[in-house]
């Protein structure tokens, strides 16, 4: 899976954070929640994996980007997201 290949060795298999941060705690979602995925999407692009950034290419950061979305209970649209779609509104708790 690509998001164990780039982000779990800091982020955690199951994104609960390590060395990163978490991405599915309270924080994570007060920061993001009410914005567009669009928004989440371009900052992990500028900054992720912090050795590399702005070099992971669409094929990998939108399947990432929707496991990122899905463990935060964020149910998958019809269409795979992609930047063409990622204008939605990340759902706030
Ligand atoms: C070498 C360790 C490392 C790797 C690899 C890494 N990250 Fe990070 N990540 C961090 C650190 C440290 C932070 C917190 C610093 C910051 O916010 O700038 C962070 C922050 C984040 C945030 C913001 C968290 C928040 O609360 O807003 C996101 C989203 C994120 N990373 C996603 C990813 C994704 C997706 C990948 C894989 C493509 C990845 N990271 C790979 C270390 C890493």
């Amino acid at each position: 899976m690509i998001y164990n290949d780039h982000c779990a060795e800091c982020h955690g298999p199951e994104l609960a954070g390590a060395l990163g941060a978490s991405l599915i705690d309270p924080a994570f979602k007060a920061r993001w929640g009410g914005r567009p995925v669009s928004d989440l999407r371009d900052w992990i692009y500028s900054n992720m994996p912090p050795n590399a950034p702005g070099t992971l290419p669409d094929a990998q950061l939108d399947p990432i980007l929707a496991w990122v979305l899905m463990k935060n209970g964020v149910a998958p649209g019809p269409t795979p997201l992609s930047k063409a779609n990622a204008g939605a509104v990340f759902p706030k708790e």
